[in-house]
């Protein structure tokens, strides 16, 4: 995948220096093709057995914004409001119905031999196979949240600033943005856009007190 796009291509910038930008300019428009580009390279995330359980739905139009404002927490209204566009990232949980499909294509393609074909229909496809709804959403959400935090330093790479937001009607979200409920699961909004706000300049807790070490 083509890094040009990327105008901000320094590592420790993009992530370093990432923040909450919750307010944006409304003026500023950003082309639904380059949204799709940054999911699409958002989407070179690892996900559990590389069935990425993710799916999009991007917001860019005033009419979409406000089907949402009702499901909208309204401190989130201005990352509604002004983002240029947002991005609903939510969970597959039917992802592994094409199981069998994806890693066949996988072997006819070269990429696997059939003897790993076969160990993985031995060990990880029965997993999913027999798998509960509740391992369902929690591979969903594992993967959702993998592919969120890519689009979020995406977004600056491509010389924007973001904010991930949860702050919604987690039970009504999936309907109020036209897909299945029993289908798809709420992760996160990703608001992307030309920032009109110095954000908070957030702190983080001494990693020396969270991390342990098993010898
Ligand atoms: C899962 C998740 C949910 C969040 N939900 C909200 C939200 O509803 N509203 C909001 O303003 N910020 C939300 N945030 C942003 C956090 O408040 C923010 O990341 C945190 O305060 C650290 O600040 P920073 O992102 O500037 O480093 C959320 C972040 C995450 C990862």
């Amino acid at each position: 995948m083509s890094e040009q796009v990327f105008i901000n291509n320094d590592f420790a910038d993009v992530m370093l220096n990432r923040k909450s930008v919750r307010r944006f300019d409304p003026e500023f428009k950003i082309d639904r093709e380059e949204i799709k580009e940054m999911i699409a390279q958002a989407c070179s995330a690892p996900s559990a057995c590389n069935l990425q359980s993710w799916h999009f739905v991007i917001v860019d139009q005033a009419s979409g914004k406000e089907k949402l404002k009702d499901v909208t927490m309204p401190f989130n209204y201005p990352q509604l409001e002004t983002a240029s566009a947002i991005v609903f990232v939510l969970g597959d949980t039917h992802s592994h119905k094409v199981y069998r499909e994806v890693w066949t294509k996988y072997c006819q393609e070269g990429r696997i031999s059939e003897e790993k074909l076969q160990e993985v229909f031995s060990t990880f496809l029965p997993l999913y196979e027999n798998a509960s709804q509740e391992f369902l959403e929690k591979d969903a959400t594992l993967d959702g949240a993998m592919v969120a935090m890519q689009l979020l330093l995406v977004a600056r790479s491509h010389g924007y600033e973001a904010n991930a937001w949860a702050g919604y009607k987690a039970a009504d979200l999936v309907t109020a943005l036209d897909k299945d409920s029993q289908r798809y699961i709420p992760i996160m909004a990703i608001s992307i856009g030309k920032a009109d706000e110095t954000p908070i300049d957030s702190a983080r807790y001494d990693t020396e007190s969270l991390i342990s070490v098993l010898d």
